[in-house]
């Protein structure tokens, strides 16, 4: 997530501060703060596009005095994905009472808390994942061999034939990862996503971002849910894809860093519209669940799930539609309650998603008010700094991951 309230005022130079005069002995950190490492492709004084939340214009600044304004508790929002938002689901789309309980809940016994330790170890090994960084690009390799290695471990061979796994690539080193599970009707082409953010950054991009909960446990709790349902032979009547993005710091929160990332978006978000020619609108039906954030049951606090209800596809009465339908699955499926809760402002990708039209859906793990705060984007976002820190909490998402993807794509189990 992309937190503002609690970022740190890292520099007190005004945003309109040129470079050489940022002065740094006034911050909470000092002049501590490194302004290159080793293996980081980030130019500071690098120009970038950015929209400010509210705004309608995007500003020309340079990459550090982004990070002053942020610091400062600016928020940003997704650059203006309408080019593809005539894309949008066309008619209401049908969300079938759940009816596939006994598959969910046999799939949800295997799963297992120690692949969420084993993996989210490993995850948070790397010193940042950063989206610019070596150690970023090293993590995201990680996680593209793990997703391989577990669908040639585990899915039955039938099933590896329809799964693809592709790096999608953007125009700084680490890749979206994108695992699709072909659907097996051969006339419904739409698409059921399951989402987190791959990448981590701490305030200060060049410190230690180890990103455990944001988004290493949203990351983790998809992979086991992907792993859970390929043993289990889960071949899918709609395509079923799990997405990890690369930079949701500046994707979600409009990045707009440059115009790539704008493109890179549209892209992601539209690549399956590729093939289709001109203007004429279409109904393109795609289902999106965001995880980002799933691990943190706040001291004193109901160990409850978080359905987030701003910026989801704000103008659409679609999103509501799969909001109820998520509080639903939730009520089903896990052995936690759910609360409705508010970022206020465009928090993670599904507002990417809900801005280009698609219905989307994030979960979190409490109330907003509730979550992380105090470690996210620090070198202490780690998963042993508190018993708050529950794989357990984590695990309830896979559950949900589990019930979205099968419930809304559907299987019709071949015996
Ligand atoms: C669930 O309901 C849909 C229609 O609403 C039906 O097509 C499907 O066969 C049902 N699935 C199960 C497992 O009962
Ligand atoms: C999945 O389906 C698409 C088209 O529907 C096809 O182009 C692609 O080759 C399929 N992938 C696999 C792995 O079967």
């Amino acid at each position: 997530m992309k937190a503002v309230a609690a970022l740190l005022a890292l520099v007190s130079a005004a945003v309109a501060t040129p470079l050489s005069f940022v002065d740094n002995t006034q911050s909470p950190l000092g002049n501590l703060l490194p302004m290159s490492y080793p293996g980081f492709d980030l130019d500071l004084t690098a120009p970038r596009l950015v929209l400010f939340d509210g705004q309608d214009e995007p500003v020309v600044m340079t990459e550090l005095e982004k990070i002053q304004a942020k610091a400062r508790g600016i928020s940003t929002e997704a650059p203006d994905l309408g080019s593809r938002a005539h894309l949008r689901v066309a008619q209401k789309p049908a969300y079938p009472a759940p009816n596939h309980t006994e598959a969910v809940r046999s799939v949800i016994d295997t799963l297992a808390i120690q692949n969420l330790r084993d993996t989210l170890d490993k995850f948070t090994s790397y010193r940042t994942r950063y989206y610019r960084s070596e150690t970023g690009k090293q993590s995201q390799k990680w996680l593209l061999s793990k997703t391989t290695e577990i669908t040639k471990k585990f899915a039955p061979k039938a099933l590896q034939d329809v799964i693809s796994i592709q790096e999608f690539p953007h125009s700084w080193a680490q890749s979206s990862v994108i695992v699709r599970i072909n659907g097996s009707s051969s006339t419904d082409d739409s698409v059921v996503v399951i989402g987190a953010h791959l990448d981590s950054t701490n305030n200060w991009p060049f410190l230690p971002a180890p990103g455990a909960d944001d988004d290493g446990s949203g990351s983790m709790s998809i992979l086991e849910a992907y792993r859970a349902l390929v043993s289990a032979g889960f071949q899918p009547e709609r395509a079923v894809e799990f997405h990890w993005y690369s930079a949701e710091v500046l994707v979600c929160t409009g990045g707009v860093e440059d115009q790539n990332i704008d493109l890179d978006v549209l892209s992601l978000i539209g690549r399956r519209t590729a093939r289709i020619s001109g203007t004429q609108p279409i109904a393109i039906s795609q289902y999106c669940l965001q995880y980002d954030m799933t691990a943190w049951v706040k001291r004193g606090t109901r160990e409850e799930v978080g359905i987030i209800t701003d910026f989801v596809d704000p103008e659409s009465v679609f999103q509501s539609i799969l909001t109820e339908y998520n509080k639903k699955l939730v009520e089903l499926y896990l052995d936690i309650p759910w609360v409705e809760t508010k970022c206020g402002y465009a928090c993670s990708d599904h507002a990417s998603w809900g801005k280009a039209g698609y219905p989307s859906v994030f979960t979190i793990e409490a109330t907003y008010e509730n979550s992380n705060h105090g470690n996210i984007h620090t070198a202490n976002d780690r998963y042993d700094i508190s018993p708050e820190f529950s794989f357990s909490h984590m695990l309830e998402f896979s559950k949900l991951a589990i019930s979205f993807a099968i419930e809304l794509g559907g299987w019709k189990k071949a015996d």
